[in-house]
């Protein structure tokens, strides 16, 4: 008997994963009519006649017990078969329809690298979706602001909306995202502030908003982010000093802030750390002496600090480093005979060049 149950049960569950909610499947079509891919032709598994969107329509899959939608996966660049047989990267055009809002155990929405969706965010997504962990619309013309209300999304886990056409600012209420791991909005048009209370995003390993239009300066408040590993604010109009609180940050191992307006010192704390791996300050507006704190424990494969105000001599404790894979100094007015060492020998003179008074290998001798 029990067994026979347990039999009803599977059909059924069996029956729900192939079966499609007609509320789902209503949705999914509307989405489906508001798109155009005219050449891989993903949605042509989408059949209007089609009882079982789960199964059939291609990348949508749905949640085995309460056969809800749970998640539409559409990337235009992946290793699926389909792009191989094609002999090209995904192409779409039109728009995300409103109509996804309906798929309320939405977990995961990833309509990625189509290079040409455009319009915007459903502004419907935070209020309707409440499971949704990952949210993911990278690589296409989406424009718009990003809804205010997104930190409504308490599950979400990845938010990347990069290299898209996304402006405004970046909403008060994302701090409020407290499951978020990663963020990606690089390559957007955001303007304002980093929200100053950023670091209550404590479960955030990856923060990317390179190559916006930011302003402001860094929110100290990002060095209280314990898993922080990468931190990338490059190509923004950010300015104000660097804190020094980022030198003592526990994974902190990739930080880009070039080509802003940052001005001050170089905190000594960033170049005596351990941990970090890659710095990026090339042109901003640092000055000053740079701290000769360098150890043995130091290890970067990239330390780029050109086309800044730096003046004084090169430290002589650069010299016990580790290793340094590429060590950019040029651009600044640093003066005096280039520490000799073994991290220095596979160094060319470019990344000396255009200094005020360098000399000494592989310059010209003092
Ligand atoms: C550092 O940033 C500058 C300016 O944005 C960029 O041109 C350079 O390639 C970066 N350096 C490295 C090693 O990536």
């Amino acid at each position: 008997m029990r067994l026979f149950l347990a039999a009803i049960f599977i059909s059924l569950a069996v029956g729900f994963v192939n079966a499609c909610s007609p509320a789902d499947k209503a949705a999914l079509l509307a989405f489906k009519a508001a798109l155009n891919e005219p050449y891989l032709k993903i949605f042509d598994s989408w059949k209007p006649s089609s009882t079982k969107c789960c199964s059939d329509f291609y990348g949508v899959s749905c949640d085995p017990t309460t056969g809800r939608v749970a998640d539409i996966i559409l990337r235009g660049e992946s290793e699926d078969p389909i792009f191989e047989k094609a002999g090209r990267s995904g192409y779409m055009t039109g728009s995300l329809s409103p109509a996804l809002c309906k798929l309320d155990r939405l977990s995961t929405l990833i309509v990625a690298d189509w290079k040409a969706i455009s319009g915007e965010i459903p502004a419907c997504i935070p209020s309707s979706l409440p499971k949704l962990r990952i949210l993911d619309l990278a690589g296409n013309q989406i424009s718009g602001k990003i809804p205010a209300d997104i930190g409504s999304l308490g599950r979400l886990t990845v938010l990347n909306l990069a290299d898209n056409r996304i402006s405004g600012c970046i909403p008060a209420s994302i701090v409020n995202l407290g499951s978020l791991m990663h963020l990606d909005l690089n390559n957007n048009q955001l303007t304002g502030a980093i929200p100053s209370d950023i670091g209550k995003l404590t479960m955030m390993s990856r923060a990317l908003l390179s190559k916006n239009q930011l302003t402001g300066s860094i929110p100290v408040s990002f060095s209280n982010i314990y898993r922080l590993a990468d931190l990338d604010l490059s190509m923004n109009k950010l300015s104000g000093l660097i804190p020094g609180q980022f030198g003592s940050m526990r994974v902190l191992s990739t930080l880009n802030l070039d080509s802003n307006q940052f001005y001050g010192n170089i905190p000594s704390s960033l170049l005596s750390s351990s941990g970090l791996n890659v710095l990026n300050t090339s042109r901003n507006n640092l000055e000053g002496e740079l701290p000769d704190v360098f150890g043995p424990e130091t290890y970067f494969s990239v330390l780029d600090l050109s086309y800044n105000k730096f003046k004084g001599p090169i430290p002589k404790s650069l010299s016990s480093v580790r290793y340094i894979g590429h060590l950019d100094l040029s651009y600044n007015h640093l003066c005096g005979t280039i520490p000799i060492g073994e991290p220095f020998e596979h160094l060319g003179a470019s990344s000396f060049a255009n200094n005020d008074c360098l000399c000494g290998s592989p310059l010209r001798t003092c």
